[in-house]
């Protein structure tokens, strides 16, 4: 038996992000449940989210995403044979998002498979894509997060209903003769499983704020550090810091613990929201777009959330 090799490396070519066009503000929230701008504000972070109406679901936004980072990468559907989506908030397991989003895309017969690691998924997903590049198994890979969470939130409750959000980014990796994809540092700690879990099909998103948030501010800036390690990058000359998006407050903890004193921190959770598994290439795409991060700087990505589970690399941006 033969195995396959493939490039010495991966890296990313491009990022692309799609937000709904309905912008929902704290006040228009506060019309119908008991809360306020200032509370969300200083407790969150964020000013407004977008949310997606019934016309526009989850695949729709995974492809508005994954074509503007396809065109941004150069690349043609045809160079694309493998294709991951990430997301915790599909409407339905059968068939899969990947299969459908590459379709809807030109991208024909791609490996095509989905990834459930919630606000992690991104990075379990991009990590997967490099390792298929460095073995041979794919060639350029279209790696999607999407997320409808206002699916899955109940709107008459202030706990969950302030915090989610709708929205996706992407990213194209292709193969490289130098790292562009750090090591991953992953796991999970299933013992807390129940910290953020929907139930079942008839029950609504629900999550124990304060354990996520303090395991959250506690257990991962060593994870962001573990991955520091592995890809031979100390903190301070990292140029860019995006964790998940899932509070300001537990952005800047970890930010602060990490030392990545020259970093840019992403804070696209004030307009967007917590939008899950899109949170990371949805900034990332966005700080790039706004030209606040230097190409070819190192970036350091951490995914954390139900499971619950986490996972971070090192990138050099696109
Ligand atoms: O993305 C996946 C990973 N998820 C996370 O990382 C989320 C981690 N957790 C958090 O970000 C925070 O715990 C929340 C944002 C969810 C909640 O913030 P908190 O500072 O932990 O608030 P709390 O639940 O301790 O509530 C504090 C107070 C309570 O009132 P009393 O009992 O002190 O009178 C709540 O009833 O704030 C009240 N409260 C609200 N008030 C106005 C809770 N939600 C709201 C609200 N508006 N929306």
């Amino acid at each position: 038996m033969r195995i396959t090799q493939g490039a010495p490396g991966a890296r990313i070519l491009a990022f692309g992000h799609y937000q709904p066009a309905n912008v929902v503000t704290n006040d228009d929230l506060a019309k119908t449940m008991d809360t306020n701008d200032e509370w969300i504000q200083s407790r969150v972070g964020i000013k407004e989210r977008r949310v997606a109406g019934p016309e526009e679901s989850e695949i729709d936004l995974a492809v508005q995403a994954g074509g503007k980072a396809l065109a941004a990468s150069g690349l043609a559907a045809s160079d694309i044979d493998l294709v991951i989506v990430a997301s915790c908030t599909l409407e339905a397991q059968i068939p899969n998002a990947a299969g459908r989003v590459a379709h809807r895309l030109g991208i024909q017969a791609p490996g095509a498979y989905d990834v459930n690691a919630a606000c992690a998924g991104f990075c379990y997903a991009l990590s997967t894509a490099s390792d298929a590049v460095r073995a041979g198994s794919a060639k350029n890979v279209l790696v999607v997060g999407t997320e409808k969470l206002s699916q899955w939130v109940d709107w008459t409750d202030r706990s969950t209903a302030v915090i989610f959000a709708d929205g996706a980014g992407a990213a194209v990796v292709a193969p490289s003769e130098t790292p562009g994809i750090g090591p991953v540092a992953w796991g999970s700690a299933g013992d807390k499983a129940e910290a953020i879990q929907v139930k079942d099909r008839d029950s609504f998103l629900f999550q124990e704020g304060q354990t996520v948030f303090r395991w959250a501010t506690t257990a991962l800036h060593p994870i962001a550090k573990l991955a520091c390690d592995r890809a031979g990058v100390d903190p301070t000359e990292l140029a860019a810091f995006v964790p998940h998006q899932a509070n300001l407050r537990i952005v800047e903890a970890i930010a602060r613990k990490l030392g990545a004193d020259n970093a840019v921190i992403a804070r696209d959770i004030v307009l967007a929201g917590n939008t899950s598994a899109a949170s990371i290439p949805m900034a990332l795409s966005r700080m790039i777009e706004h030209g606040e991060v230097p190409s070819g700087g190192l970036a350091l990505l951490l995914g954390f959330g139900a499971g619950l589970t986490y996972a971070s690399q090192v990138i050099e941006l696109p």
